[in-house]
């Protein structure tokens, strides 16, 4: 079954605790955290001390998602802050390798995230080291964009890629995705998918808005 990952990006800051409860208990797989230094992307959100002061509010995993530069600097504080997957872009580092096992030696799970222009070559060497792909279907930086769906065909070609590895790997698609095209991205091979404008400034409320998307597949 394929996982849903609520982005918080677009949830009510102000009432962030109880966004997050209200997300676990409408059948949310884990909470997608979105982490932007103003640099890597333009956008600044939040860091290690938010995501510590949330960490108890719910049991799910917190899947955070770096996108800052020189990612390897800040492992540490993002692991005791409670992540449980901690994903960095490829583009970010010159040291994609050195950053994942610098993830993985403090036993929690490793990610690596790919902007849509980036080919999926660049995994080609790690492949055996990590538990998820993201790949993008916006430019990241800021919640509420449109799926770019071009990008289907690298989704299928992602899951083939990680089929031809024989590795267990995860793949997880971001960016602009709500009930109208969560099928196209499951169908191409998703395994989570991560919804934050649908989820958190939908129609209904958040329990309604994460199961018209799993309705939707
Ligand atoms: C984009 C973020 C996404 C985004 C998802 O930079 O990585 O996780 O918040 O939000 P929506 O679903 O609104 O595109
Ligand atoms: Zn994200």
């Amino acid at each position: 079954m394929v996982k849903i990952a609520p982005s918080i990006l677009s949830a009510d800051f102000g009432n962030l605790a109880s966004a997050l409860k209200e997300a676990e208990q409408g059948g949310a797989d884990m909470i997608h955290i979105d982490v932007m230094d103003g640099n890597f992307v333009s956008n600044i959100t939040i860091g290690p001390v938010v995501i510590a002061g949330v960490r108890n509010v719910t049991k799910l995993p917190f899947d955070v998602h770096l996108m800052i530069n020189n990612p390897e600097k800040y492992i540490s504080d993002y692991v005791k802050a409670g992540s449980d997957i901690l994903t960095v872009h490829a583009e970010a580092s010159d040291h994609l390798h050195g950053v994942i096992q610098k993830i993985k030696k403090q036993d929690i799970k490793a990610g690596v995230a790919l902007n849509p222009s980036t080919p999926i070559s660049v995994l080609e060497n790690v492949m055996g080291d990590i538990d998820m792909v993201v790949i993008m279907t916006v430019n990241p930086g800021f919640g509420g964009q449109k799926f770019i769906e071009s990008i289907v065909p690298k989704i299928r070609d992602t899951k083939e890629a990680i089929k031809k590895s024989g590795f267990n790997i995860e793949l997880q698609v971001d960016g602009g995705i709500s009930p109208k095209n969560a099928k196209i991205a499951a169908d191409a091979g998703a395994d989570i998918l991560v919804a934050g404008s649908a989820i958190f400034k939908g129609e209904g409320t958040i329990k309604e808005n994460i199961a018209a998307i799993k309705g939707a597949l």
